[in-house]
């Protein structure tokens, strides 16, 4: 693989992974959830064997790739409007074929080649490896689809293409599927159920990324926690495992001290994690290797109990805060980020209210907001009425967000004044002359760029704020390097 430059949309410089000799070219882009982004490289890496290279430019395209998300209806609605732009280039370019790949495809199956004529191609997020094969078809003008969901498929042995590349930091997928069933939730409808990765070709993965210069990775799951090897299969087959499997599996904390300990400087992410599966010896793993970041994606959704049962979360209000006040005790300056859905069916006042004051307890670092949006399939759509009037939802979120914003700000500002180590991924969005990188809580610093280079870690004295941001000055390389 040979490395060159070019810019993404946003102006941005791009590092590029091209296959000498190649000729066709692919354009592939992605919405929805960090899993997709890496399910795409690893799409990019099937077809570079195929004769592929990946553009930045539509319009250059033989192929179009779109790899889709189902989790609410407005995502859906979004990708149907980038089908409407390629439509628009098919007719300058005929020869272009366009495939969809991902939730959308998983949930619509033969639907999206009846509905959507501009579509060749309708790929699930299991069936990627018969790509090669389905590409045939479309080129012998047959429409291809294979949207098989698989009990065994994790795809270790695929060596991902970075797209969208900084070169500094990459996700490292751990885990596919959910068997969690919230039923509000499409995921384990499209994605399947739960298996886990062999944690070798993890680890073989993440020396990899550290030897091409790569400094933070981010483990993937729908659920962390509940990763589990024994030898492959799905994780509700366990119990089924023989003595030696059992004796010998490798649980989520495991896989995180293998991780730290295989590349002591490589800064350590992981998301998602569920309260439900998350355990003490994780938080202690975090706490005991200084590479793995103290921040924590912990969705709670709901603070009712009442809805929180309605959801099928597996925990009780009163466990997170217990989960809540480990975390605290164990990693004092730990940050926490949330999801919450506003307007789930039932949902009275006084639900609403118990999720603001389970804000007002834990007073998250950030969060990520929805108004609940209806799935097709889900036992919520089946089961129950959404009975929350539209208006009424969005004045609950307003709340949720406003509230949000009024944590956020009391988080960032108590990191004024303190030196913290921020690791260098790109020039600031808003000023070339400054450097944007993350600190360990994954709170967004800027600061002027001095004699500082992308890949390093640097402290950084943060002197300002916004809800968002730190703002700080560069003191020294810190002891990272
Ligand atoms: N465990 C997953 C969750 C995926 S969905 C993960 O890895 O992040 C991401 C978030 O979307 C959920 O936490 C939830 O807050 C939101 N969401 C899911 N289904 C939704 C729906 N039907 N309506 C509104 N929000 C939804
Ligand atoms: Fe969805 Fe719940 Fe799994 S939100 S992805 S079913 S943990």
């Amino acid at each position: 693989m040979e490395k060159i430059i070019d810019e993404n949309k946003q102006g941005e410089s791009l590092i590029l992974e091209q296959k000498e000799g190649n000729t066709k070219k692919l354009f592939i882009e992605s919405y929805g959830c960090q899993m997709n982004f890496s399910d795409s490289e690893i799409v990019a890496s099937i077809l570079a064997d195929e004769g592929f290279n990946t553009t930045p430019h539509l319009e250059d395209a033989d192929l179009v790739l779109v790899n889709t998300c189902s989790i609410r209806d407005k995502a859906e609605q979004t990708v149907r409007k980038r089908l409407e732009k390629y439509n628009a280039v098919k007719k300058i370019n005929p020869s272009m074929k366009v495939g969809v790949l991902g939730c959308m495809a998983e949930r619509l199956k033969n639907k999206f080649l009846e509905e959507e004529k501009i579509v060749d191609l309708v790929v699930g997020p299991d069936a990627y490896k018969d790509l090669p094969n389905l590409l045939t078809e479309v080129e012998e003008g047959r429409d291809a689809i294979n949207v098989i969901l698989s009990k065994e498929e994790t795809y270790a042995d695929i060596s991902p293409v970075r797209l969208d590349s900084n070169g500094v930091t990459a996700f490292v997928s751990i885990t596919r599927g959910c068997d969690n069933m919230c039923t509000f939730c499409v995921v384990p409808f499209t994605r399947g159920r739960e298996r886990s990765r062999d944690p070798q070709s993890i680890i073989n993965e993440v020396n990899d990324l550290w030897d091409k210069g790569y400094r933070e990775i981010t483990l993937l799951g729908q659920n962390v926690d509940s990763y589990l090897w024994y030898g492959g299969g799905l994780k509700k087959d366990f119990d089924k495992a023989s003595a030696l499997q059992k004796a010998t599996a490798t649980n989520f904390a495991q896989l995180l001290e293998l991780c730290a300990k295989a590349q002591p400087k490589m800064r350590i992410r992981f998301s998602t994690s569920n309260p439900q599966d998350m355990t003490l010896d994780v938080i202690e793993t975090m706490a005991k290797f200084p590479n793995i970041c103290n921040y924590i994606h912990l969705p709670v959704q709901s603070g009712s109990n009442l809805i929180l049962k309605a959801m099928n979360r597996q925990h009780t209000r009163e466990a997170y805060f217990e989960l809540i006040d480990n975390i605290r005790r164990i990693i004092p300056d730990c940050a926490i980020s949330q999801d919450m859905i506003a307007g789930f069916p039932t949902e009275t006042e006084a639900d609403h209210q118990d999720t603001l004051s389970l804000m007002e307890y834990v007073k998250y670092d950030f969060g990520f907001m929805f108004a609940y949006s209806e799935r097709p399939g889900t036992l919520a759509e089946r089961k129950m009425e959404d009975d929350v009037p539209e208006d009424i939802k969005k004045r609950r979120l307003n709340d949720i967000i406003q509230l949000q914003q009024k944590h956020s700000l009391y988080r960032t500002r108590q990191h004024i004044g303190k030196v913290e180590e921020v690791l260098i991924e790109k020039s600031s969005k808003k000023s070339e002359a400054h450097w944007s990188g993350r600190n360990s809580q994954n709170t967004v610093v800027v600061f002027p760029k001095a004699h500082y280079n992308v890949g390093e870690f640097v402290n950084v004295k943060i002197t300002d704020c916004t809800s968002a941001t730190l703002i700080g000055q560069a003191v020294g390389y810190s002891d990272n390097n």
